[in-house]
């Protein structure tokens, strides 16, 4: 008996584990035998034993999980050529993105066989030779994108066999010839420019703007006027304003990072009103939940891009992408949208935004035009009467929040000392920075440690500022944030430069005990880091309040004094005592220099550093009236 039921557990267990893993295993092996007869540089998570449907980068399946049927794999770096009888063998497949690789070798004509594609995208590759004769065979292909290659030779007639095409990009190639008649009435994004064609536009195209044709020695037929210089079509305004019916259904070269994660993100926020569910299952499973997504439909309002983003993406791409909570902050929740293996972005969908449009609109062209190496840029926002969203730069190794509260073991090494005062510095110059700009009337507004984040050098760098001045003031600040506010900031609701010097005093303090600004130390008290440290501080007992983490290092005792006087002296309690960002960012950027002198007692004349670790406070005394 016994053993029967462990066996019968054991059947229906194998066949539970069999049905939640079912796999395209035809297709597996195809795209095996691709990855590994073609060279690349970054590497992919395809690993053999691993579910091709669910982890491996860039592959998508269908709803049962039994093919694959778009596979995205931008930017990998492959060299070589497609390999052939491989990526051919995905017979059930639709997308197939391969731009902005460097893959050379002829058109691989192979993929004739993917009877059912409905999107190529080959762009930003080597590829060279001349384009297929017959293309009759995609008849689903709605986007075919052989931009930015070296195929040489003729457009084929064939492609006006192509009945559902919507967007057909051949630009910056060497094509060469006529150009062919495509009577395609679907037709809605041609692009033409810079190759190597000639006479006339036919009939069919005259539809389209001159610029679709320039940059090749192409005669408009109905101006019968030659098209002399060959002007592109390259944006040089700082942002360029899109309406989305004209966007969506053709590809678009833009920050279209940008324009996917809001896509994705209505999509998202759709879906949510529909039923509600999907806060809940991006919070159960929140490493993998890729979700795939549907057409966005009722999308209004617009996109505005910021300079800076150059990557050109397609629609096909964008309803697609995985989407996962990272954090919800004062202004709204951020997600964070991972659109295919080479790029992320971060989305921060704002609540409560009272200002019209007009003073949004405003605020965000200071905003996103800032580009400073100690200012995340914002790369885009959208606005509508029932959305509004930012899309930021993601920052992988997470806030500094993050790095600073990891619960042991989530995060081996601590921050060390050295990270911690560039830290310091990185953000103190962004600061000043947001400070000297409008006139020198920009506020930041919302410094704490989950806006600050490390840049490539691993120097601080601020993100979410001007949005203080947009949102409702009356809404209580949640307790986290509560205790970078500035007390005056408290009673009048109203942010300011003095209330950001505060701010950025409580995050020097929150660097060098490694406390979160308001904390419990278990029971039911709340501690206020200000006030602990000033009361440590008095009691002349400094060398308690530094984090732990930074006692293993030898001989910093100095520098972290220097720092807990700064800090100490932002966060005096009257504004007009605090310092301005400007000195502020000379005293933290001498923080190191204080331990370079020879002398046993290090200082070198920062104003009020003293060698010990019980201060002479007397100078920063006056600010420390308990608040
Ligand atoms: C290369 O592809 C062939 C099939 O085309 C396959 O048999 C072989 O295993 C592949 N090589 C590697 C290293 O995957
Ligand atoms: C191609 O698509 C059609 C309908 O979309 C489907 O019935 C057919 O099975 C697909 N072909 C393959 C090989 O998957
Ligand atoms: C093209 O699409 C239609 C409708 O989706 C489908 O019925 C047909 O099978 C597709 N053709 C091919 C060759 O996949
Ligand atoms: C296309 O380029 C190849 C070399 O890249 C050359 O051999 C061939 O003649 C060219 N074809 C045309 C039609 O220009
Ligand atoms: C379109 O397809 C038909 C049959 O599939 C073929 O006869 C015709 O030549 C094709 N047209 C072009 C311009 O290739
Ligand atoms: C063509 O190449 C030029 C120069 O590299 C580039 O500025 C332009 O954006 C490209 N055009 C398209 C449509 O990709
Ligand atoms: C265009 O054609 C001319 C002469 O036919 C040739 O010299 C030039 O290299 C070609 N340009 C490209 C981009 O193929
Ligand atoms: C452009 O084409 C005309 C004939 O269509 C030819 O006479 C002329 O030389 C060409 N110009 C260039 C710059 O290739």
């Amino acid at each position: 008996m016994g053993i029967n039921l462990i066996f019968s557990a054991i059947l229906v267990y194998g066949l539970l584990y069999a049905l939640a893993t079912a796999e395209p295993v035809e297709d597996k092996r195809a795209l095996l035998d691709f990855i590994g007869n073609i060279s690349h540089s970054r590497n992919l998570n395809w690993d053999p034993r691993t579910s091709a449907c669910n982890i491996w980068t860039g592959v998508t399946c269908n709803h049962d999980k039994s093919r694959v049927i778009a596979v995205r794999l931008p930017g990998i770096r492959f060299r070589t050529s497609i390999p052939t009888n491989t990526l051919s063998r995905l017979s059930a497949l639709q997308i197939l993105s391969l731009r902005s690789n460097g893959i050379s070798g002829p058109f691989p004509s192979d993929l004739l066989k993917l009877r059912n594609l409905t999107g190529l995208y080959l762009q930003f590759n080597n590829f060279q030779g001349p384009l297929p004769l017959d293309f009759s065979v995609w008849e689903n292909l709605s986007v075919l994108d052989l931009s930015n290659n070296r195929f040489n030779g003729s457009i084929p007639s064939s492609i006006s066999n192509l009945t559902h095409l919507t967007a057909l990009d051949l630009a910056n190639n060497s094509l060469s010839g006529d150009v062919p008649d495509l009577n395609i009435p679907s037709l809605q994004m041609l692009d033409l420019t810079n190759n190597n064609l000639t006479g006339f536009v036919p009939q069919s195209l005259s539809r389209f703007p001159s610029s679709a044709f320039s940059g090749n020695n192409i005669t408009l037929q109905n101006l019968l006027s030659p098209v002399s210089s060959p002007t592109t079509t390259v944006r040089k305004r700082h942002s360029s304003k899109v309406s989305e019916p004209a966007i969506l259904g053709i590809v678009i070269g833009s920050c279209t990072v940008a324009f996917v994660s809001i896509a994705l993100l209505l999509i998202v926020m759709n879906r949510k009103k529909k039923d509600g569910a999907i806060t809940a299952t991006s919070q159960k499973k929140e490493k993998s939940t890729k979700r795939s997504i549907s057409e966005p439909r009722d999308v209004n309002g617009r996109i505005t891009f910021f300079e800076g983003c150059n990557l050109v993406f397609d629609l096909e791409d964008l309803l697609r992408a995985s989407a996962e909570v990272l954090g919800k902050g004062t202004f709204g929740t951020t997600y964070k949208a991972a659109l295919e293996d080479a790029t992320t972005v971060a989305v921060k969908r704002l609540r409560e935004v009272i200002v019209g449009k007009k003073d949004f609109e405003q605020q965000m062209e200071v905003v996103g035009n800032i580009r400073h190496e100690n200012v995340a840029p914002l790369r885009a926002y959208y606005y509508s009467k029932d959305e509004k969203l930012m899309v930021y730069d993601y920052y992988n190794q997470g806030s500094v929040s993050a790095l600073l509260h990891a619960k042991r073991g989530e995060n081996p090494t601590p921050l060390d000392w050295e990270t911690r005062v560039k830290i310091a510095i990185g953000a103190a110059r962004g600061i000043a920075h947001i400070h000297s700009q409008i006139g020198g009337k920009l506020v930041h507004g919302n410094i704490k440690a989950s806006n600050i984040f490390l840049n490539s050098q691993q120097y601080g760098c601020l993100s979410d500022l001007g949005l203080a001045t947009l949102m409702s003031p009356i809404s209580p600040p949640a307790v986290r944030t509560a205790g970078y506010r500035a007390p005056e900031v408290t009673d009048t609701r109203k942010v300011s430069q003095a209330s950001d010097v505060y701010s950025f005093g409580v995050f020097l303090l929150e660097l060098l005990t490694g406390k979160s600004p308001v904390h419990s130390l278990g029971g039911e008290e709340v501690i206020h880091l200000v006030r602990w440290v000033q009361s440590v501080v008095r009691e002349e007992w400094t060398g308690e309040v530094f984090d732990v983490e930074l006692l293993r290092y030898p001989n910093i005792e100095e520098e972290m004094v220097a720092m807990l006087q700064i800090g100490l002296s932002c966060v005096a309690r009257m504004p007009e005592q605090r310092p301005k960002i400007g000195d502020v960012v000379k005293m933290v950027e001498d923080i190191r220099s204080v331990n370079t002198s020879n002398s046993p007692f290090g200082g070198t004349g920062s104003p009020g550093s003293t060698p010990t670790l019980t201060p002479n406070v007397g100078e920063i005394g006056s600010s420390m009236a308990p608040n």
